[in-house]
C-alpha cells in the first residue's frame, strides 16, 4: 500500500467574476459572469493528488455554512480522504474573490476565515500521526504558521519528506519553518520576497536560491510562469523543464498548485526527478485549459499507466 500524501492547508469557496479589465480606483464594472467553485491552496492541492489516483489526505478547517459544503463535496469527488477536515462554528468558511480576465490570468483577494482562525492550540494526536504515517506532506501559507510548524516537525520527526508552496500569505516564512521544509516551492515573485533579491534572469534566481539553501532549504522548485520551472538541489546542477503549450489558456488559477501537487505524487511515486518535473509541467498545462482550480484538475485513471486526462477528452 502507498504511504498517502497528506495535504494541510487551505480551503476557499472561489467566487469568480469574469471581467474584461479589472475597475479603476472609484470605478464600479459589471462582471460578464460569476460563479463560486470549490478552491484554496490546499484543497486545490489534495484534489489534485487524489486525481491523480493517489491516496490522499487533507488537513483543513471550513465553517459550518454553505461554502463548508461545497468544499466537503468538492475534496470527496477528487476522492480525498477528508476525516481530518474539521467544521469550525465561529468562522466563515474563507472565501476568494477571483477576477478572472480573458486573457485567462487572475488578480485574487483571500479572507482566511475558518483557514486562519478557530485551530487548536495543538494538532489532535489524530491529525498528527496521519502526519507521521505520510509519504510525503505538503503545505501551504494559507493557514497560521505555527500550524505549519507543528506539522513539518512532526513530519521531519518521522522522517517524511515536507514540501511547502510558498503561495498564500506574504509575510516572512518563520526560519522554524523553513528548517523543516525539504522542498520549497516558490514562484519568482514568492522567491524575491522571500530573499529580498532580484529574480528576472536565471542567474539572480540561481543567486536567490543560494540563499534558501543558506536558510536550510535543501531543494527549492521554482515555478517560472511561462518560462517554465527549475529545480535546484543544494551541490548540484539545476535541473529545467520548459512549460508544456497549453491549447488555449482558459483560466491560470490553480495552476501552480497543480504543478506542486502533481511533483509531489511523482516524486512520492519514486520517479526520477527530471520525469517529477515534466509529469508536473503537463498536469499544469491541463490545468489552465479549464475555468476553476479544483474543476480543472488533470486525472489519471486508477490501475492504469500514468496518462494524464481533463475532462475525458485530452490525453497527455
Ligand atoms: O492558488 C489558487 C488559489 O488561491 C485559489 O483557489 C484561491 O482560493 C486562492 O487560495
Amino acid at each position: 500500500k502507498s504511504p498517502p500524501l497528506v495535504v494541510v492547508g487551505s480551503a476557499n469557496a472561489d467566487i469568480y467574476v469574469e471581467i474584461d479589465r479589472l475597475p479603476k480606483e472609484g470605478e464600479t464594472i459589471s462582471a460578464k459572469t460569476g460563479q463560486t467553485l470549490a478552491g484554496g491552496k490546499g484543497a486545490n492541492q489534495a484534489v489534485c493528488g487524489g486525481m491523480l489516483s493517489y491516496p490522499t489526505y487533507f488537513v483543513g478547517q471550513v465553517g459550518k455554512d454553505a461554502h463548508g459544503k461545497l468544499i466537503m463535496e468538492a475534496l470527496e469527488g477528487g476522492g480525498v480522504h477528508i476525516d481530518h477536515l474539521n467544521e469550525v462554528s465561529a468562522e466563515p468558511t474563507g472565501h476568494a474573490v477571483v477576477m478572472l480576465q480573458s486573457d485567462g490570468q487572475n488578480s485574487i483577494i483571500i479572507v482566511g476565515g475558518a483557514n486562519m482562525c478557530g485551530w487548536p492550540d495543538n494538532l489532535s494526536e489524530s491529525d498528527l500521526k496521519t502526519v507521521k504515517n505520510a509519504g510525503i506532506v505538503l503545505l501551504q501559507r494559507e493557514i497560521p504558521d505555527s500550524i505549519n510548524i507543528q506539522v513539518a516537525k512532526a513530519a521531519k520527526s518521522a522522517g517524511v519528506p515536507v514540501i511547502l508552496d510558498a503561495g498564500g500569505m506574504d509575510s516572512p516564512i518563520p526560519v522554524e519553518l523553513l528548517k523543516h521544509v525539504d522542498i520549497l516551492s516558490p514562484n519568482e515573485s514568492e522567491l524575491a520576497r522571500l530573499t529580498g533579491m532580484e529574480t528576472e534572469s536565471f542567474e539572480q534566481i540561481t543567486l536567490a536560491v543560494a540563499k534558501c539553501h543558506q536558510l536550510g532549504v535543501n531543494e527549492v522548485l521554482v515555478k517560472l510562469g511561462g518560462r517554465g520551472s527549475a529545480l535546484f538541489t543544494q551541490g548540484k546542477e539545476p535541473i529545467t523543464q520548459n512549460i508544456i503549450e497549453a491549447k488555449k489558456v482558459i483560466d491560470t488559477t490553480g495552476a501552480g498548485d497543480t504543478f506542486t501537487a502533481a511533483y509531489a505524487v511523482a516524486f512520492v511515486e519514486g520517479k526520477p526527478k527530471v520525469e517529477c518535473l515534466k509529469f508536473a509541467a503537463a498536469a499544469a498545462s491541463l490545468c489552465v485549459q479549464v475555468k476553476g482550480a479544483i474543476p480543472s484538475m488533470p486525472h489519471v485513471e486508477l490501475g492504469k499507466s500514468r496518462t494524464l486526462k481533463l475532462n475525458d477528452k485530452l490525453l497527455m
